[in-house]
């Protein structure tokens, strides 16, 4: 099977937006978006992606969160319709939350990431978007978090909570045979600048993982490709951070990017990195071997 994963799109609409809109947290955002981020995400990345997906076709795509930049109305609306356009439809792609997703408590309150990505974030067998979401596709599990909270600036952490981390538990539990892929926002170690960006109950998680195992993580926030292994019962366990899918950016190991993995008779046999080329407008690979992957620091 081959699974795409990509990240932090960050799809810009302030379509039909009033200033009022930007009088909290957005305000900065707002700010930092107009003067640095507009640029840096083109949407036109977002739906090159989508392109190259609908023409080298996989069995199925996780997108790890942060759709939008301020979760606004016409952001998710954007997203949405770019992910529309993906051949597999919502079934065959499973779409999470991130910090950005969330925003502001006003955006947790709309639940417009809830309402409008349904389709792609409801589990098999729900009616309706509950975290974490499971999808079975074949040989693979699919189990998605949200660690998405509207934290005040210049804070940008995740949380899953003990609730979550419980479902969590029965979810690994109940698909132990399956290739279970767990999907979440933000990395699940301690990785640079945790306290203002890290998962807050992290090592929560690695208890859990650490007894019930998976068999490959994946996660963004960070617009960086970082692997490393975290344990597992039966041996290390890798995770996976994919740059942003969308970053604008001269440097190659920063480009715009997705991966696919090549899962076979349960092993994750292969990473391949698709980075945007901006002179050629297109993809190319640049694939990295799965093995040598470091422990991460808890
Ligand atoms: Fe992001
Ligand atoms: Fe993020």
């Amino acid at each position: 099977m081959k699974i795409a994963h990509f990240s932090d799109v960050h799809a810009l609409s302030l379509d039909g937006v009033r200033p009022w809109q930007f009088l909290n947290k957005r305000v900065a955002g707002y700010l930092n978006l107009r003067l640095h981020r507009g640029e840096k995400h083109p949407v036109r990345l977002f739906r090159a992606i989508v392109d190259d997906l609908n023409a080298r076709p996989v069995d199925h795509v996780v997108v790890t969160g942060d759709l939008t930049n301020l979760s606004l109305a016409p952001e998710f609306k954007l997203a949405r319709e770019i992910l529309d356009q993906i051949a597999l439809g919502p079934k065959g792609v499973t779409v999470i939350p991130g910090n950005h997703d969330v925003y502001t408590f006003g955006a947790l309150q709309d639940k417009l990431f809830w309402d409008v990505l349904a389709p792609y974030a409801t589990g098999d067998g729900k009616d309706a978007v509950e975290f974490p979401v499971v999808r079975v596709r074949g040989e693979v599990a699919v189990i998605g978090l949200s660690t998405a909270l509207p934290s005040p600036p210049p804070l940008a952490d995740g949380w899953l909570g003990r609730a979550q981390l419980e479902k969590l538990d029965e979810a690994l539990a109940a698909h132990d045979g399956k290739f279970r892929i767990v999907a979440l926002h933000h990395p699940p170690y301690t990785n640079r600048h945790a306290i203002l960006r890290g998962l807050r109950d992290r090592k929560k998680l690695q208890r859990v993982l650490a007894r019930r195992g998976a068999e490959l993580i994946l996660h963004g926030h960070e617009h960086r490709d970082l692997r490393v292994t975290i344990p597992g019962p039966r041996g290390p366990i890798p995770v996976i951070g994919v740059g942003s899918g969308t970053y604008d950016d001269e440097r190659p190991e920063r480009r715009a990017r997705y991966n696919v993995y090549t899962i076979e008779a349960g092993r994750l046999v292969s990473v391949e990195t698709r980075v945007h080329e901006p002179s050629a407008e297109r993809f190319s690979v640049h694939a990295t071997p799965t093995t040598d992957l470091r422990p991460a620091t808890p």
